[in-house]
């Protein structure tokens, strides 16, 4: 097989945006509780934040956090979270069977937040709650001081305002599965009703309001333009979720998720835009791609509890191969290659839940496959994306048709200090890439390194923690300003070059 990508400085898409690289923490299994946080870990800090997941949180390269759902969010009460915490209630978390015993809230995520140097990004509960609550929890987090709420959170010690920009409206209010789902009329009314009273707080509020949970709902398509037709004015963000997983054994289906990404973006951006073309509106609404990764949600009936509520029980604890790996990558490629109307996404989640980082509790904690390529892609894409317009063969799925076997995207920097991020989504055959990066001048290679492995469904555990890392890619050459590597058979590589 044969590949070629050309970089053209002048095909720019748009610049990479550091919120793309974004995750989310919410109250759901082992995400916060023995996740993040674990009083008693021979890691944690005095507020009980386990360091050795802080390390890998700031290696991990993550920018926006979401929080605290999810699901979770449209039963919570977040005032139950805030004060001492001795007096804080413990309630059933009706979306995962489970008990929410409250010992983190709000206040203790921001000075998480801090600690990452992460920035926050909050929910309000639009399920069965409503504008007060919001505007309450906006007040709370927000306003300096002189208030009922604003003082309360300086009595609970949080003497500066959180200052949260980026504010979900309510979480996948599509779905029957949320408590307090709505029609999209309904939801649409109730998200621009709170938007305005969030806005007469503070106007510079950055708004999302909920997409489709997927783009096989029923209601797909309409949702987005009859909840833009109620909210354009009021947000400045549309969300999009999506998960994937292998399929009975198809890997070439399951390789190519990001065809489906792809789709799934330029439907909602042209719903989008039809809403302003209807309106002759002026600014545009951009996507918050706030829930994607790899889940096997197929697994999710028989792991939640049933007859009991217990406190984080191990829920969507996903061990992520290499083939979910390479996959995660071949997002990353979609969001990145849509930087011009994806202004944000959060790999759903961080710690434990369908996560990049694994704990034990007590124990260590460790980089999942997933890691690698989220880690280096956060890490080099920088300056312009750039549409590098892949060439190869393609190769037949079952879900998505005939599509291309090389995935492509580059980003070059102002110093000319480019990186290519590649996929070669056939499972059985190795591909030579040719990378035209004369535009460049006399390029050199700095870096390349690829994941891939004979047993693409090795996965890294507690024991041994690297079991799957990248590596170097030692095929990679360059002449004049052409570059050449082998990929490996369902592989992700990135190639940095300067
Ligand atoms: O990320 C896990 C769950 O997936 C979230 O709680 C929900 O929003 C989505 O369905």
């Amino acid at each position: 097989l044969k590949g070629f990508v050309t970089l053209d400085p002048e095909a720019r898409v748009a610049p990479v945006r550091r919120r793309l690289f974004g995750s989310f923490v919410e109250h759901l299994g082992r995400c916060v509780y023995t996740g993040i946080y674990e009083p008693g870990h021979p890691t944690a800090d005095a507020d009980g934040f386990r360091s050795d997941v802080l390390d890998l949180v700031r290696e991990l390269g993550v920018s926006t956090i979401r929080y605290p759902g999810g699901n979770f969010v449209s039963a919570y009460r977040w005032e139950d979270g805030i004060g001492p915490v001795a007096r804080r209630p413990a309630r059933l978390d009706l979306a995962w069977h489970s008990t929410e015993p409250n010992t983190v809230g709000v206040d203790e995520f921001m000075r998480w937040c801090r600690l990452a140097g992460v920035e926050p990004m909050l929910a309000v509960n639009l399920g069965t709650r409503g504008i007060q609550e919001a505007v309450d929890l906006l007040e709370y987090c927000n306003i300096e001081s002189g208030t009922r709420l604003s003082d309360l959170r300086r009595e609970h010690g949080a003497k500066n305002p959180h200052n949260v920009r980026m504010w979900c409206l309510g979480n996948e209010m599509d779905g029957p599965w949320q408590v307090g789902h709505r029609s999209a009329a309904e939801y649409g009314r109730l998200a621009a009703q709170t938007a305005r009273a969030m806005r007469m707080v503070d106007p510079k509020l950055e708004l999302v309001v909920c997409g489709s949970s997927s783009s096989s709902m029923p209601t797909f398509g309409a949702w987005e333009q009859t909840v833009l037709g109620e909210t354009y004015d009021e947000v400045d963000y549309i969300s999009a979720h999506a998960y994937y997983e292998e399929h009975d054994g198809d890997k070439a289906s399951f390789l190519a998720s990001a065809v489906d990404m792809d789709y799934f973006i330029g439907s909602v951006v042209a719903a989008a835009d039809l809403v302003r073309e209807k309106g002759k509106k002026q600014k545009r609404i951009n996507i918050s791609f706030d829930e994607w990764n790899v889940w096997y949600q197929s697994r999710l009936a028989a792991e939640l509890p049933t007859d009991s509520w217990p406190v984080a029980p191990r829920l969507l604890e996903d061990q992520y191969s290499v083939l979910d790996a390479v996959t995660i990558g071949g997002l990353l490629i979609s969001l990145l290659r849509h930087s011009d109307r994806v202004h944000a996404a959060s790999l759903a989640q961080l710690v434990n839940v369908i996560a990049p980082i694994m704990t034990e509790p007590g124990g260590r904690a460790w980089r999942q496959a997933a890691f690698h390529p989220f880690a280096l892609t956060s890490r080099y894409a920088a300056g312009e994306v750039l549409r590098v317009q892949p060439a190869s063969p393609s190769q037949k799925t079952r879900r998505y048709g005939d599509v291309p076997i090389l995935d492509a995207v580059a980003t070059v920097d102002d110093d000319g200090q480019a990186s290519v991020f590649a996929v070669n989504r056939s499972p059985a055959e190795a591909m030579t890439l040719a990378v035209d990066a004369r535009t460049l001048g006399d390029a050199r290679i700095v870096e390349c390194v690829t994941l891939s492995d004979p047993d693409a469904y090795r996965v890294n555990t507690a024991d041994h923690p690297d079991a799957v890392v990248p590596r170097p890619n030692t095929t990679a050459t360059v002449a004049d300003g052409r570059a050449e590597l082998l990929l490996p058979p369902a592989s992700w590589t990135m190639l940095r070059l300067a």
